[in-house]
């Protein structure tokens, strides 16, 4: 089986320094290891500090081969049926050929052509291990969640098949309806989205999320690893990456935000704990070429392998009942095993995030969209899992958010 690791993060974080480095790492240790982009701006061959080729795995470094995903030439290798029909549709609008085939290229394509080919190369069957660097988005996540959404699941199966027997009637009387060929390749599209998607819970897949200590990557981080585990997707590590280092000569200026730094760093473990979280110093240089990317990725790991699966469970769950008549009830659950039973939890509710004390442990996670507008109620904690429960109310519903707050205590399990 091959082991697939994908690296996601907020722009500029070092998702491809990471990736590039891990890949190197496993190539080091004697695995078969391909590490492929799936960003439109490619910058892998850069951070490798050699040229990959768009179509096919070019070696680098015994063991290791690199690939800059094409979408382009993927589109018109998988989907150009799909892809003339709708560039011709657009034409006969008005809008000129360039425009329309751009127009073609939906939002979120470029990752799903690009993870068919991940899925391709991990059954051919040539790779130990496959290393995929992402382009810098949030939402692109989601697709990786749900990539039946873009071709309506059921729903839109069903119409396909209606609309192609329509328009196998019709196109004797009207000319610029789509030919077999786009019916053939968008049905081997469902087809292949079906796979993506069970291909993509399959357990030797698992995510990395790559961030900085601050801020704003840290709430998006937040709200990416809800949601990923949520949607049963393994989220094996967090990687931390531009560390400051702490050192004495660095004065005063960055005395600040090595200070900074600190407190995020302590917001991280108490945000992701117990998913294993990495750390990398912000190098003295730009880390490019195959030498200073693999001495990154030892100071990275350690002693750990990077191609292992650094971590299996599932730490956030979301558990849903209806009682005959009653409105809807979820139990988000929260794997804790860190918590004092007979410690007091104290919960705070800030809009969409939910933050919990207990002790001097502070953690924030970022709440499901579809908990926004519940009450929180009652919780209890067994078993190393902390349990809350929620309740949908209809005049919650109407109102905007409003901050609240709860304070209760843990009952002893
Ligand atoms: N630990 C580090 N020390 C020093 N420089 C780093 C480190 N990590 C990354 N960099 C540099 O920071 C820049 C951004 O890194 P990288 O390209 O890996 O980020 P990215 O998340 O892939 O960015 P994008 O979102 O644009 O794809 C690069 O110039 C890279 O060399
Ligand atoms: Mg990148």
């Amino acid at each position: 089986m091959t082991r697939v690791i994908i690296y996601s993060g907020k722009g500029g974080t070092g998702k491809t320094t990471i990736s590039a480095a891990t890949a190197t790492l496993l190539a080091r240790m004697g695995r078969r290891t391909l590490v492929l982009s799936s960003d439109p701006a490619h910058s892998l061959a850069d951070a490798l500090g050699t040229t990959i080729s768009r179509d096919r795995p070019t070696p680098i470094i015994p063991g290791l081969y690199g690939l800059e995903v094409d979408t382009i030439y993927e589109w018109r290798h998988n989907l150009g049926g799909f892809q003339q029909f709708v560039a011709s549709t657009y034409a006969n609008r008005g809008i000129d050929r360039s425009t329309a085939a751009e127009l073609a290229n939906q939002p979120g394509l470029d990752e799903i052509l690009a993870l068919q080919r991940v899925m391709q190369e991990a059954q051919s069957g040539r790779w130990d291990a496959i290393v995929l660097d992402t382009a810098p988005t949030g939402n692109t996540l989601r697709l990786l969640a749900y990539p039946e959404m873009i071709i309506g699941g059921d729903a839109g199966k069903k119409f396909f098949r209606v609309y192609r027997g329509l328009a196998n009637v019709a196109r004797t009387f009207k000319r610029d309806l789509p030919d077999d060929r786009f019916f053939q390749e968008v049905g081997a599209l469902l087809e292949k989205m079906e796979q993506l998607a069970n291909f993509l819970l399959s357990q030797e897949i698992s995510l990395r999320l790559v961030l900085n200590p601050e801020r704003l990557p840290l709430l998006e981080t937040r709200r990416a690893y809800t949601f990923l585990n949520l949607y049963g997707m393994l989220v094996d590590a967090v990687m931390v990456n531009k560390i400051l280092p702490r050192r004495a000569d660095l004065g005063p200026y960055f005395d600040y935000w090595v200070r900074l730094q600190q407190g995020y760093l302590r917001e991280i473990d108490a945000s992701f704990a117990p998913t294993p979280i990495f750390r990398t110093v912000l190098q003295e240089g730009e880390p490019i070429g195959v030498k200073a990317l693999e001495a990154i990725g030892r100071a990275t790991f350690g002693t750990a392998d990077p191609g292992a699966l650094l971590y299996d469970e599932r730490p956030i769950w979301l558990e849903q009942w209806n009682e005959e008549g009653e409105r809807g009830q979820y139990e988000l659950c929260m794997r804790l095993p860190f918590l004092d039973e007979e410690e007091a939890v104290e919960l705070t509710r800030n809009g969409p995030d939910l933050s919990l004390s207990v002790g001097r442990i502070q953690r924030t996670i970022a709440l499901p969209r579809i908990l926004y507008n519940c009450t929180l109620g009652e919780h209890r904690y067994e078993d190393g899992v902390l349990r809350l429960e929620f309740r949908e109310t209809a005049e919650e519903r109407l109102q905007p958010l409003v901050e609240e707050s709860d304070e209760v205590r843990v009952e002893a399990a």
